[in-house]
């Protein structure tokens, strides 16, 4: 196949370099279009443009396959942890046993925050989504690292990220306390990772939280599967602000911002509470689905359908058979649990969700776990911010790394009012 594609304006042609990546995706490459033609593409919402060449994350939407690092998604599920997972994402290989302990203690020791952040947290109205309290005190977290100004600084970049990661969940516990009411629980030295985040979500300073195995898998489980997801509008919100040399905190911030609205983290709060409504109202799922149909009810089915995969997403089929599992370990009989998995098979039956190939995402069944849990609905997101922080990372340390970094810079079609004359207001 040839590397090279020819593209005819206006009776001139172009030669255009193709770009072949390692799974076979094609190119063309399009960076000296305007330089040579006067023409730049124009793709509204970037659906068919690759903005970075990247070495992190392989989705097959067609196929419905995820790897990280090469790794399929199925395999980090059954055989690694989160923070293994972390790691691998990260430094692009799996640790040795060395190395899994080191990053292991590194998030430890960095689990504790500023002991005058604590003042932040008291300026937030209790009605504050936790979302607004994360990504507003992870930019504030980075004033406390003075190394961290200024262009990123690359032999630094390792413990930045650890701090970051190991703090994410710091900010998110005690955000959830703040919106409660409660006082701050402090992180335990002698637990892991996904344990010690759930301790300070819900142990009160007269009781400890009992931390259940299965609890504490299914919550990894689901940190793991959101690690990283290539180039989705929270993780290319990152690299846009990478690439101006903002420093990894803020880029990470922004990050949050992007994944908090419905179509993309905020998903799986919208997907509760589409499951809590059609409970209310009494239907078992099957009115809904015809609104969700009717173009004019403005209702969506939340947890359906994703840009790039045209077929089942691999990690809703993975939380799927761990919600079944976590329910049934914990004797909880959610109503909302029948509910999703009709709809899911109304669905996937409908000629409106097969033509448009409409599948469940990996917000579908999430929610359900994390209800099982105890985690409240508007901690969904942040849940889902916690485990992203990896891949944001990982994209993060790419754009920094790579010594031909530019700043991300898209163009755009002008369609606005030519040029006219100011009017003085007397006159308008
Ligand atoms: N329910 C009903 N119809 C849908 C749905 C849905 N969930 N999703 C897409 N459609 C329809 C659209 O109306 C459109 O129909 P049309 O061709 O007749 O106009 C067609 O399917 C294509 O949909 P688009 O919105 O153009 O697809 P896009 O790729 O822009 O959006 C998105 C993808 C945002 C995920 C969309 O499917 C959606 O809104 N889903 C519900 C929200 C959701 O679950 N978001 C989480 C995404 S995964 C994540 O971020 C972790």
């Amino acid at each position: 196949m040839s590397n090279e594609a020819k593209l005819l304006i206006e009776g001139q042609e172009h030669v255009l370099p193709v770009t072949v990546g390692t799974e076979g995706e094609r190119a063309v490459s399009i960076a000296k279009l305007r330089e040579v033609s006067q023409h730049i593409t124009l793709d509204d919402g970037y659906g068919n443009t690759g903005s970075c060449l990247s070495n992190i994350t392989f989705i097959d939407g067609e196929k419905g396959i995820l790897r990280y690092r090469g790794y399929p998604i199925e395999q980090l599920a059954e055989q690694s942890s989160f923070v293994e997972t972390a790691y691998l994402l990260i430094n692009g290989e799996l640790p040795t046993r060395d190395q899994l302990r080191q990053f292991s203690e590194g998030l430890t020791e960095n689990a504790y925050l500023h002991e005058d952040m604590r003042y932040h947290f008291e300026s937030f109205p209790v009605t504050a989504h936790p979302m607004a309290i994360l990504s507003s005190m992870i930019n504030a977290s980075s004033c406390f690292y003075p190394g961290l100004m200024g262009p990123a600084n690359v032999e630094r970049l390792p413990i930045h990220a650890t701090r970051l990661i190991s703090q994410v969940r710091t900010i998110a516990a005690y955000s959830y306390r703040k919106s409660r009411g409660y006082p701050i629980i402090y992180p335990k030295k002698n637990l892991k990772y996904t344990a010690n985040f759930l301790h300070m979500l819900f142990s009160q300073p007269y009781e400890d939280y009992e931390l259940r195995p299965e609890v504490v898998k299914a919550l990894d489980l689901i940190f793991l599967l959101h690690a990283d997801h290539e180039q989705n509008c929270s993780t290319a919100t990152v690299r846009m602000v990478a690439s101006s040399q903002a420093n990894m905190f803020a880029s990470a911030a922004a990050g949050v911002c992007a994944l908090w609205g419905p179509l993309h983290g905020g998903a799986n709060q919208a997907v509760i509470e589409m499951l809590q409504e059609i409970h209310a109202s009494g239907d078992d799922g099957s009115k809904f689905i015809e609104a969700a149909k009717d173009k004019n009810s403005g209702a969506r089915l939340m947890g359906f359908g994703h840009r790039v995969y045209k077929n089942y997403d691999p990690r809703a089929r993975i939380i799927k058979a761990a919600c079944d599992s976590i329910l049934d370990k914990m004797h909880i009989q959610d109503p909302l649990l029948d509910i999703a998995k009709l709809l899911e098979d109304k669905a996937l039956n409908d000629s409106y969700f097969v033509e448009r190939k409409l599948y469940p995402n990996v917000d579908f069944y999430s929610g359900i776990i994390m209800r099982a849990i105890g985690i409240p609905v508007e901690m969904f997101t942040v849940i889902f911010a916690i485990g992203r922080m990896p891949g944001w990372i990982s994209n993060f340390k790419e754009v920094v790394e790579n010594p031909k970094s530019r700043i991300y810079r898209p163009r755009q079609v002008y369609m606005g009012a030519t040029q006219r004359d100011y009017v003085p207001v007397e006159n308008r």
